[in-house]
């Protein structure tokens, strides 16, 4: 059995009413509980927490270190403008997977650069919340820990 943190940044508290167009009708306790019985189902352990607040998430980082396995992280508008979040991601050698409920690519142009890119396993983007449950598959395989 794995360990798995899935950390949600600024603003995704407000899923389900926040911009449906773009984000969807899933609420984060909905994409929460979802991700807790997709981790049950693969026999992993799924922790979930979220914060507004960039050093908040700094800190979840740093403390997953010998508690998680692995961290599924959506950084929300941190993962554009974040370097210490890059910073902590490197520095506790975490794997993690970045995720995006839309497709950052195809929106503007601020959104197109993930400070976090360059020290995450992979990301995936665009699928809305099914992706939390696509992004963690990709851990579980980069963990080894398929079932
Ligand atoms: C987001 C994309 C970010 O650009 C945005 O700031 C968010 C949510 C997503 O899940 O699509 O807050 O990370």
């Amino acid at each position: 059995m794995s360990a798995i943190l899935v950390l949600n940044g600024p603003n995704l508290n407000l899923l389900g009413l926040r911009q449906p167009e773009i984000y969807g009708h899933t609420t984060l306790a909905d994409v929460e509980a979802m991700c807790v019985a997709h981790g049950e189902a693969h026999g992993h352990h799924v922790t979930c927490r979220q914060s507004n607040h960039e050093g908040a998430l700094v800190d979840a980082i740093h403390a997953a270190r010998g508690t998680f396995e692995g961290v599924l992280l959506n950084a929300g508008a941190y993962t554009h403008t974040s370097i210490a979040l890059h910073d902590a991601i490197a520095g506790t050698q975490m794997p993690v997977v970045e995720l995006h409920l839309s497709n950052i690519h195809a929106r503007e142009p601020f959104r197109h650069k993930s400070m976090i890119a360059p020290v995450v396993i992979g990301m995936i983007c665009g699928f809305g919340a099914p992706g939390y449950t696509l992004a963690l598959d990709a851990l579980f395989g980069h963990l080894g820990v398929t079932t």
